[in-house]
């Protein structure tokens, strides 16, 4: 696990442009794993400057995304498709038919649970995620108490998370009881994952996450195990963490052929 911690958020999301471009470089049909929520916004506008500067590619990438509110059509302006089309994939080269994100319609949706872990095994599995944090530890919906040895499933949202998302619906109401999501195992296979945290609301769950105990309770500890994960956070994510010196030094004295 590397943490690395940068002056802001504009930082961080260009260092993971970076490593985004630096993936396509070299695989120009790669999997992408994709997040929703507003951390990765600066990340998707500048993955969109890039594009439109031929910096970077999308015509050979599928990608597929962590989550969607069960319920909600993808037209909906609350739902996650929308938000990536509006977010992402309308100002970018992806085509359309590669782009995969739950359908929160689906009538079978334990099916649809099973197809969406069959479509990432037939594209060779995802070469880099992206993730948010949920206040609670979770990442993508799976919520404290997931297992650690989950796959893409149907899930309820825990009250604070609903709590916190309600600030995209008119009222609390509206946000749905459910969701689906990949699970636990199925982010854990990605070959390369980036977590991203911003603010100062992120930093006592960060260093939960980063340097508390493995448990189900907070999810993303489950990271901890992952042998390719940059945790890319900025100053104020950063101020609970206890070894936050150390981290700056391992990063500062990289050698050349590993900077970002
Ligand atoms: C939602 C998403 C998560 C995301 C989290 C954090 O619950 N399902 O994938 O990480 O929100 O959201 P934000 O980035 O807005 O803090």
């Amino acid at each position: 696990m590397e943490v690395i911690i940068q002056p802001s958020a504009k930082d961080c999301a260009a260092m993971g442009a970076r490593l985004i471009g630096k993936l396509l470089d070299s695989k120009a049909d790669a999997v992408l794993g994709l997040a929703t929520g507003s951390t990765p916004l600066p990340l998707y506008r500048e993955l969109v400057r890039m594009n439109r500067s031929e910096e970077i590619d999308f015509t050979g990438v599928t990608s597929f995304n962590l989550d969607e509110y069960i319920g909600l059509p993808g037209d909906h302006p609350c739902s996650y498709r929308y938000f990536m089309e509006q977010e992402l994939f309308k100002d970018i080269n992806i085509s359309a038919g590669q782009t995969h994100v739950p359908d929160g319609l689906a009538v079978d949706v334990s099916e649809q649970c099973n197809a969406y872990e069959e479509a990432i095994r037939a594209c060779g599995g995802i070469d880099l995620q992206i993730l948010g944090l949920g206040s609670d530890g979770h990442i993508g919906f799976n919520e404290p108490g997931s297992s650690l040895g989950s796959r893409t499933r149907v899930k309820t949202l825990a009250g604070k998370t609903r709590e916190d998302n309600a600030r995209f619906f008119d009222s609390i109401e509206e946000v749905p009881r459910h969701c689906i999501t990949m699970g636990v195992a199925t982010i854990m296979e990605c070959r390369q994952i980036l977590l991203f945290a911003f603010g100062e609301a992120k930093a006592e769950i960060i260093a939960r996450a980063v340097e508390g105990p493995l448990s189900s309770m907070v999810p993303a500890s489950v990271l901890q195990m992952h042998q390719e994960v940059k945790i890319i956070i900025d100053e104020a994510a950063a101020s609970r963490l206890e070894h936050a010196d150390y981290y700056k030094e391992v990063f500062a004295g990289k050698p050349a052929w590993q900077c970002i």
